[in-house]
């Protein structure tokens, strides 16, 4: 049997419960997982909550998506991978569990250096970063403006807009500059007075601006400072990306991404674990939490929270 974390109708996180499932099995393609970690993503809580739209319940359904740990069964086709395998994974769907279900597609072996934690830390944030700052096609010409920096997408955007070789101004609260600055950005402080703090920052100008944070401000400043709209992108506003002429990918975008995107967002992963056991690559770890207090860490993310929060079945 399995333990997960399941919810049968949007709401606060009142609506989750650890349940005893019967263990599920891998189909064609697919992996078992015995899960040792589970990264909490802020898209956990808002589709829990109903502000990210998702299918209609047919029943209790699990959720989460990124995790790592070890192989227990294979399903039909299954070669690149075998039972004992440790791996990190992403796009489960029922992360927070005991065991779970995985796509083969989603999931990548994990080097001994990497820990549970830290694979578990980086689908999701590191795969949208990723796929973003290679989408915009930054390279070493660039100065990129990320806002919210010190978050987790926006550490991994750091991180991969400088082995690109750009120049990065990443905006965080004081308290967290320091996050943004041993990743190699330079640091300048969201909230009143951002747009003449940025121009101070970078005299010649930014040609890439990346929105983590979804806040008018960071649209506004971005929209003034780049000039060409195509190298503008949010992560958070995709609903009304489209009426201001930028680019978004989800966080509420009715475009899809298309396959190279995804596979982008794929690609992350082992690229990213690869960086992380060459000590090439950090992801900020913050608190952990039992399977039974999923909804207390959605919450403490919600309200913001310093580094990746960790389930830990
Ligand atoms: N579209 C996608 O595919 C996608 C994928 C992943 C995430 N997202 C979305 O992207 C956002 C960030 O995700 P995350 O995982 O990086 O979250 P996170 O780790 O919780 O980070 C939140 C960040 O927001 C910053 N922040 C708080 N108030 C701010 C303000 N007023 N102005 C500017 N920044 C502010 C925080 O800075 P301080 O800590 O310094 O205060 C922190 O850097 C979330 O809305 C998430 O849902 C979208």
């Amino acid at each position: 049997m399995t333990q997960a974390i399941q919810y049968s109708q949007t709401g606060g996180p009142e609506v989750l419960s650890l349940n005893e499932v019967p263990t599920p099995t891998p189909g064609p393609g697919q992996v078992l997982v015995r899960v040792e970690a589970v990264g909490v993503n802020p898209v956990d809580g808002k589709i829990r909550s109903g502000l990210r739209a998702s299918p209609p319940f047919t029943g209790p359904r699990g959720l989460g998506e990124d995790g790592a740990g070890t192989v227990l069964a294979l399903g039909d086709g299954v070669e690149a991978l075998r039972v004992g395998d440790p791996v990190a994974f992403s796009g489960a769907g029922g992360a927070y569990a005991t065991e779970t279900v995985v796509d083969a597609a989603g999931v990548y072996p994990r080097p001994a250096a990497v820990s549970p934690a830290q694979g578990a830390a980086i689908g999701i944030p590191a795969g949208t970063a990723y796929q973003v700052v290679r989408s915009l096609a930054v390279t070493g010409a660039d100065t990129v403006l990320v806002h919210a920096g010190s978050g987790a997408v926006g550490q991994a955007v750091i991180q991969f807009a400088r082995l690109l070789g750009a120049r990065v101004i990443a905006t965080s609260s004081e308290r967290r500059a320091h996050r943004v600055t041993d990743l190699g950005a330079t640091q300048v402080a969201y909230g009143d007075g951002l747009l003449e703090r940025v121009r101070t920052a970078a005299p010649d100008g930014i040609t890439v601006a990346i929105d983590c944070a979804g806040t008018d401000e960071a649209i506004d400043v971005s929209l003034e400072l780049v000039t060409d709209r195509s190298r503008i992108a949010t992560i958070v506003r995709g609903a009304e990306a489209a009426g201001w002429g930028i680019r978004a990918w989800r966080g509420g975008s009715p475009v899809p991404m298309t396959d190279a995107e995804v596979t982008l967002r794929r690609e992350a992963i082992p690229v990213t674990l690869a960086l992380l056991a060459a000590g090439a690559f950090h992801v900020e770890l913050g608190r952990t939490f039992p399977l039974t207090d999923a909804g207390k860490a959605q919450e403490e993310l919600a309200a913001g929270a310093d580094g990746k929060l960790i389930l830990v079945p």
